[in-house]
């Protein structure tokens, strides 16, 4: 399944992802983190909420997901009847990696009086352990609508937990778990940057440590960050996220100048090495071939599409 695939190089992608869309009845929803030609050929782009209520709604029989695996596994929990494919497997993410059911379940149950929310970046196994899922766009608003009283689990990322605990002012017991991108970002070297570009904005999203959050002028899900540089009046953005977002943003803006914000070292760290397993080719191919395919148990499913579907819920009632 993951050995390369020779493709007759004579054939125009762009063209032959178009063909079999329609051929195959199928529908592209793409995260902002994938590369800029798979954003080009989707017919969705969007945040992980925007991405699950898509889904929800699609009438497609198949979706492809470019993106990563929990994304894809959201889909197909949704839609159990329609076939759900992934251009790499192996697309995973350190946050859901990070956070085991076995242990999970036992965390759990070391706080019985807690009500479980859980980021989307887990395993439906995962999912099905939790009461109500969130994403970055709704994560504050979710805890917010619970009762004052109420105690509260936050799994699995404890960067966007801070965040939310700061926000709501509310006490959260949080699981020890980050993303591999949003921490690598270094706290003097955007400060350095922002020296060199004083007329820059900051902006972050929340899976960034609290250090770099305090430096940012706006924080928000991939979604808020790419409309807060559409309506800004600032024309320059330091931008604390995985560099695929700055492909949409330079194409709505293409007048302002966009600078990812650094990592530590001079690596390549700001690329989500999960994200860019997916390519145009792998696309293509599991566009034409229907595989691989996501397959969720469906006692798993059963339970995971319960607190999807509470946040999903909570969303409309929120006006989100
Ligand atoms: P959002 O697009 O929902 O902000 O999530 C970011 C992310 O890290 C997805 O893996
Ligand atoms: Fe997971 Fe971070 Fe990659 Fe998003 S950017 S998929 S949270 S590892």
């Amino acid at each position: 399944m993951f050995e390369t695939v020779e493709i007759d190089a004579s054939l125009d992608l762009f063209v032959e992802i178009e063909k079999l869309k329609k051929e195959k009845n199928a529908v592209i929803l793409a995260h902002y983190y994938q590369v800029g030609d798979i954003q080009d050929v989707a017919d969705y782009i969007g945040d992980s909420l925007g991405l699950s209520q898509q889904a929800a709604k699609t009438e497609a029989e198949m979706i492809v997901f470019a993106g990563v695996h929990f994304m894809a596994e959201t889909a197909k929990i949704l839609n159990p009847h329609k076939k759900v494919v992934l251009p790499d497997l192996r697309a995973g993410c350190s946050l859901a990696e990070g956070c085991p059911p076995k242990e999970f379940a036992e965390f759990k149950a070391s706080h019985p009086d807690h009500i479980v929310i859980t980021y989307i970046n887990c395993s439906a196994e995962i999912k099905a352990l939790s009461d109500i899922i969130c994403t970055s766009s709704n994560a504050v608003q979710i805890v917010n609508s619970l009762p004052k009283d109420q105690k509260i689990i936050f799994a699995p990322d404890k960067n966007l937990g801070a965040y939310v605990a700061k926000q709501t002012g509310r006490d959260l017991v949080l699981w020890n778990g980050a993303c591999m991108v949003h921490e690598i970002f270094s706290q003097q070297r955007i400060l350095k940057l922002k020296e060199q570009n004083p007329e820059a904005k900051i902006i972050a999203h929340p899976e960034c440590e609290e250090p770099i959050l305090a430096l940012a002028d706006f924080i928000g899900s991939t979604t808020a960050l790419l409309n807060y540089s559409k309506k800004s009046e600032a024309q320059s953005f330091i931008v604390a996220t995985e560099t695929g977002i700055l492909h949409q943003m330079q194409k709505d803006s293409p007048k302002k100048t966009f600078i990812p914000a650094p990592p530590t070292t001079n690596c390549a760290c700001n690329d989500c090495p999960h994200m860019k397993l997916n390519t145009l080719e792998k696309l293509y191919l599991c566009l034409r071939d229907g595989q691989p395919e996501i397959i969720v148990p469906e006692d798993i499913r059963i339970g995971a599409e319960k607190s999807i579907r509470r946040m999903l819920d909570i969303s409309v009632q929120l006006g989100l």
